[in-house]
């Protein structure tokens, strides 16, 4: 499934795979003057690649190193011949994407082929607009973000999703994604431009209640250890046990990684950091 919504200059994409037309997973990716940010799941390659030649693409931004962003690179550098700039991870990602990645991630989006992509500056311009390129890690470490000043969007790739989330892929860090919340709310964004949901208004807001709701969920977990609860009553109490995805996903997608992320950062917690 691939749909595509023009919001004034922004065009959005919205892609997925479907079972019984029903998508599993969306993502969304977007086209501002001649600039394309993240390039939709490869599982959808044939539909991108047609939909994609009716626009005048020049150059290609990556938000980081997921499937579901960078799927597309390669057969778009084939096909339309235009340069990718990425993060130095996501660069390292797409010269050598992991074959055996796990099964639903094959299912959800497909395997990302080989690609070549350059470094990206502090800023990327699009036709006349100029934006910002900003290191949020987090999600993944390689996370970028891009911020149009004039209009304040933010072009927030994986970090938003929603505000109530409690699920971690492996190796996501709490601090990280606190910290990189808190350099996004600075920049006060009117519009989210987010890989999951698409273009959402009340930006910096919607920020500062995924920041908030993240901060008293961590000050919980150590209310609960201070009070001398064990992990697993920890883990049943605050996140209600774990979530049927985690098995399916082997392990790679669960909300014990957002709690063991707590419990390896308590210091940052103690500091009141908030
Ligand atoms: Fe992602």
């Amino acid at each position: 499934m691939l749909k595509k919504t023009s919001y004034g200059e922004v065009t959005e994409f919205k892609a997925a795979r479907t079972i019984l037309g029903r998508p599993l997973y969306l993502t969304h990716f977007f086209f501002l003057k001649g600039l394309l940010i993240d390039t939709g799941p490869p599982c959808v390659s044939q539909e991108v690649i047609n939909t994609l030649k009716e626009y005048e693409i020049k150059k290609v931004v990556i938000t980081h190193q997921h499937e579901d962003h960078t799927g597309n690179c390669s057969l778009i550098q084939k096909e339309l011949g235009v340069p990718i700039y990425a993060n130095p991870g996501t660069i390292s990602f797409l010269a050598d994407p992991p074959k055996n990645i796990q099964i639903y991630r094959k299912i959800m989006w497909g395997n990302a082929p080989r690609a070549e992509a350059g470094p990206l500056g502090n800023y990327i311009t699009a036709g006349d607009y100029s934006l910002d390129v900003i290191h949020t890690g987090g999600h993944s470490k390689d996370h970028v973000c891009f911020f149009e000043p004039q209009n304040r969007w933010l072009f927030s790739g994986d970090i938003y999703l929603g505000e109530k989330l409690t699920s971690f892929m492996d190796g996501e860090d709490i601090v990280e994604h606190l910290t990189g919340l808190q350099k996004l709310i600075s920049l006060e964004p009117k519009i989210l431009f987010c890989g999951l949901k698409g273009r959402l208004e009340d930006g910096k807001q919607r920020l500062v209640n995924k920041y908030n709701s993240w901060w008293n969920l961590c000050c919980r977990v150590k209310e609960l250890l201070d009070a001398g609860k064990s992990r697993s009553e920890i883990m049943a109490e605050v996140f209600e046990g774990e979530t049927l995805f985690y098995y399916f996903s082997q392990s790679n997608w669960g909300r014990r990684h957002m709690l063991d992320s707590i419990l390896d950062n308590l210091d940052y917690f103690e500091k009141g950091y908030k």
